[in-house]
């Protein structure tokens, strides 16, 4: 079943085309990344297809429903994370967490924010305010944040920049396991082209605001003759 289907779309800022022509498709139980330069255009078509910024051009569905028509419905089952998203700093993590629970309506909100702390083991730092966390234990938290009401598409914008080897492994564990077993499916994007490899299903490589080479790692190595991701990444990269 087809979760996301973006077509067409466009974004530009003043004299800058951010965004040109680009469609995407993620389905249940679905990692698919976005990569590219910095610049290339990837946040902003996050933003897009998050209802953060309106599209120039071009229709994004979700659930079989239009976002413009549907937005409340579609986003209620939508979440996002990315470490340039700013949490109230003076709120103990607790305090965040169950704001969000009752923001986003939870049935059981308590429950559902303790169990989330136990999955990102977060019981040390519940009582710190946010502004006391370091940058990696606040991703823990967004993504926390993320997950509270089950989304069935979970966006994340660089979801482990800021995270040290075995936080980010674990993490990588945690939500591969999620993406199996819930059948949610997400949209990355990532630097880290190892993490790209092990997580995701297919890979859209974008250059300039268009999506210039897709498919699943193995198949774009096989097209480029590249032996890793890596390797692909900087032969599309580079022209
Ligand atoms: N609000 C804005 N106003 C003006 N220009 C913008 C704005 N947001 C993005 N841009 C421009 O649009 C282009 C795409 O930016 P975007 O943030 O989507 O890149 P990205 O692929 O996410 O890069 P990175 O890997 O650095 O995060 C860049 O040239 C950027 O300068
Ligand atoms: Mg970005």
């Amino acid at each position: 079943m087809v979760i996301l289907e973006a077509e067409h779309l466009a974004k530009r800022f003043g004299p800058v085309t951010a965004v040109h022509d680009l469609s995407l498709t993620v389905a249940e139980g679905e990692v698919v990344a976005l990569l590219g330069l910095n610049g290339a255009g990837k946040s902003t078509t996050l933003h897009m297809l998050l209802g953060l910024i309106t599209p120039d051009a071009g229709s994004i569905r979700m659930f079989g429903m239009d976002l413009a028509r549907h937005r409340t419905e579609v986003l209620s089952k939508v979440n996002f994370a990315a470490s340039y998203v700013d949490l109230p700093g003076a709120l103990l993590v607790t305090e965040v967490l169950d704001a969000f629970a009752r923001l986003y309506g939870l049935r059981r909100p308590k429950a559902r924010v303790a169990e989330l702390i136990e999955l990102f083991e977060l019981e040390p730092l519940a009582r710190r305010p946010m502004m006391a966390l370091s940058s990696g234990q606040r991703t823990r938290v967004q993504l926390a944040k993320a997950l509270l009401n089950a989304p069935r598409l979970l966006v994340l914008d660089e979801p482990t920049a800021n995270l040290d080897p075995d936080a980010g492994d674990r993490i990588r564990g945690l939500l591969g396991d999620l993406a199996r077993t819930n059948g949610s499916a997400m949209l990355i994007t990532s630097h880290n082209m190892r993490e790209v490899e092990r997580m995701c299903d297919r890979i859209h490589f974008m250059s300039g605001g268009r999506i210039v080479a897709a498919g699943s790692a193995a198949e774009l190595a096989g097209a480029y003759g590249a032996a890793d991701l890596e390797e692909v990444f900087l032969k599309v990269a580079r022209g």
